[in-house]
This record gives C-alpha cells, sequence and structure tokens, in this order.
C-alpha cells in the first residue's frame, strides 16, 4: 500500500483501530486508501488491547495528542459509558465504532446499522413498508435493525441460535421505533414461513465467513423470498458468500458486506474528520481490500 500523503511529522494524524484480536482487521486498507485519496496527513494503525484496558488507553490517547479511535470487537460495547457523549441509537445498543477526542472531550458514534442500511438502498433495495428477515442478535444486528425501522421497515422477523438475544432487540424495536418486531426460530419451517413475506434478508452472523469454521445449517428459504426481495450479507470475505451465492442462484437483487463496510465511511469520515466520501473513492477502498484479500472485486 503506498502512503505518499504521510508525511510522519508533528501534524501527522494516528488514528487507532482498537480490537483484540486485531491481526486480520481490514479497516486500515479503506481508512489509508481514503486518507490518501482525500489528501489528508494522517494514518490508521491496528493497536491490540486487551478488555479492560480501555480507561488507561483513553488517557494514553489524552496524552499522547491522539485524537481519533475506531473500535472493534470486543471493545465497542465497552467503550459506551467512558464517552463524554454518544448518540441516541449507539447508546441503545451499547455499541460504538468511532470516537472523537477534542477540547470538548470524548465523542462516540456507532456507524454499524447505518452503514449495513445505506449499502442495502445503494445496492437497490426497497425498505418502505415492507417485512425483513434478519438472521442474528448479535452487536451489529439491533443497530441494523433500528435502522432499518427508521427508513420504513413495517414488520422485523428475527431469528438467532440464542433467542434470549433476539427478543432483547425485539423489544428495544418495539419500544423504541414504528416498526413490529418477533422473533422467530432458526428451523427450515419458521424461515421457510417468514421468507414468504420478506422483501429483504438480512445475515447478520459470520457464518460462511472465511477462516469461521461453521456454515448455515439451512439456506432453502432463500428461494421462498418473493421474485423481488434483497438480500444482504455482512461477511466481507468471501465477497461472494454462501448465503449471496444462493440468492443469486434464485435470481434476487444482492448486496455483499464490503459494500457496507464501505458505506460506513460515508458517515464515518463525516463524524470524525469532516470529509465527504465520494462514490469514486468508494469504489476505491473496494478495489484496495479486494486486492489486499485477494478476491476478485467485480462481485
Ligand atoms: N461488512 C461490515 O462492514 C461489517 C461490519 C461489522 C461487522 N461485520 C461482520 O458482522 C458479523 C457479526 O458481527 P457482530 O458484531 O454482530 O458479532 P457478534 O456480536 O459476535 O454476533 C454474532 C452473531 O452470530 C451468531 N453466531 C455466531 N456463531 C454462530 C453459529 N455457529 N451458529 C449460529 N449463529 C452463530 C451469534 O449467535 P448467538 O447470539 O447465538 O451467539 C450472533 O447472533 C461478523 O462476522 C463481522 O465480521 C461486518
Amino acid at each position: 500500500m503506498k502512503l505518499e500523503n504521510i508525511k510522519l511529522n508533528l501534524d501527522t494524524e494516528l488514528v487507532l483501530n482498537v480490537g483484540d484480536p486485531i491481526g486480520k482487521t481490514n479497516a486500515p486498507r479503506c481508512y489509508n486508501k481514503l486518507f490518501e485519496r482525500l489528501h489528508m496527513n494522517a494514518i490508521m494503525l491496528p493497536c491490540e488491547i486487551k478488555k479492560g484496558e480501555l480507561p488507561k488507553l483513553l488517557d494514553a490517547c489524552r496524552l499522547m495528542g491522539i485524537h481519533y479511535l475506531c473500535p472493534t470487537m470486543p471493545h465497542k460495547s465497552d467503550f459506551v459509558d467512558l464517552l463524554d457523549d454518544v448518540d441516541e441509537t449507539s447508546k441503545l445498543f451499547h455499541s460504538v465504532n468511532a470516537i472523537r477526542l477534542d477540547e470538548n472531550g470524548s465523542h462516540g458514534s456507532g456507524m454499524d446499522g447505518k452503514g449495513a442500511v445505506k449499502a442495502m438502498e445503494e445496492g437497490g433495495a426497497k425498505l418502505n413498508g415492507i417485512n425483513a428477515l434478519l438472521y442474528g442478535a448479535g452487536g451489529i444486528s439491533g443497530v441494523t435493525a433500528y435502522e432499518l425501522a427508521q427508513s420504513g421497515v413495517k414488520k422485523l422477523y428475527i431469528a438467532n441460535r440464542t433467542p434470549e438475544k433476539a427478543e432483547r432487540i425485539a423489544k428495544l424495536v418495539n419500544e423504541n421505533t414504528a416498526a413490529a418486531a418477533e422473533v422467530i426460530g432458526t428451523d427450515a419451517a419458521s424461515l421457510d414461513k417468514a421468507a414468504e413475506s420478506c422483501e429483504l434478508f438480512a445475515n447478520l452472523t459470520p457464518l460462511g465467513m472465511k477462516g469461521f469454521d461453521k456454515k448455515h445449517d439451512y439456506l432453502g428459504f432463500i428461494d421462498r423470498l418473493p421474485k423481488t426481495a434483497t438480500v444482504f450479507d455482512c461477511i466481507i470475505n468471501p465477497p461472494l458468500s454462501e448465503t449471496i451465492t444462493a440468492a443469486r442462484a434464485a435470481g434476487l437483487n444482492t448486496v455483499p458486506g464490503m459494500r457496507m463496510l464501505v458505506a460506513q465511511m460515508d458517515v464515518i469520515f463525516k463524524f470524525l474528520f469532516n470529509q465527504t466520501v465520494t462514490g469514486a473513492d468508494k469504489q476505491a477502498c473496494i478495489e484496495e481490500l479486494c486486492n489486499y484479500l485477494g478476491v476478485p472485486s467485480n462481485f
């Protein structure tokens, strides 16, 4: 990766991608590509920090003049209570993935849900007034459900291996949005039945991700979706995941997870750096990431 925009002087902004483990993070590829294209004297580096060490990290950032942090797993939740202010959705679902430290304090925001829904809309999904089927109830699921409700989705079916987690999200959606959320089973019959009325299916789990040893037990419900439906997958690698492949075989519109990653860049760059990211910038991120992962970019 060429980083000719980096001058490595006192003005260079160090942006930390904080997680544990952090070895396989994709974010620095995107951020550093955008810093280069936007002529910003900034660099993102991965930073492995253990759970419980975040207060010390924030103190160290203050001391060293580091103004930007991008938390990933398992820290997205733990940062929330350490910051001076956090937007309402991130408070509700207890998750942030962009932090700005300035003279007015520490400010956090969560962009996963906004990125997922923006990617769906940019990918041609019609959301207003539809039913949607979500698979997963982890960190990105609640915020995605919330943003779908904000975009006009009227009914959300949520399926998850651990139903209690899906119940928690459904309760928050029902109490805080105009959408109705209902938890369903992960068995074939429940998924088949829900799929018949859904214009959107979103996989929000790592099932099928490269390096993750589990796949979906059943994807036959994809054939029950209406022919006008969109299928979204949060998985970045492979871009043509098992979910996306099944949806394409059924002739459905698809939105691979790499689109979610770059769709977040719009909102994150505005929040952190007050910078505007164009479609060409986002395409450059995709090329960079695909080149790094060794996968074709024409997905
Ligand atoms: N494209 C992007 O920009 C982007 C951004 C952020 C995250 N992601 C991806 O999104 C995925 C989810 O992230 P997250 O933060 O929500 O993760 P998380 O909080 O760890 O949640 C994981 C979800 O997957 C389910 N799951 C895990 N293993 C399973 C298995 N063997 N069988 C059935 N269900 C299983 C979990 O079910 P239980 O509740 O039962 O454990 C839970 O619903 C990750 O793969 C991450 O890489 C993508």
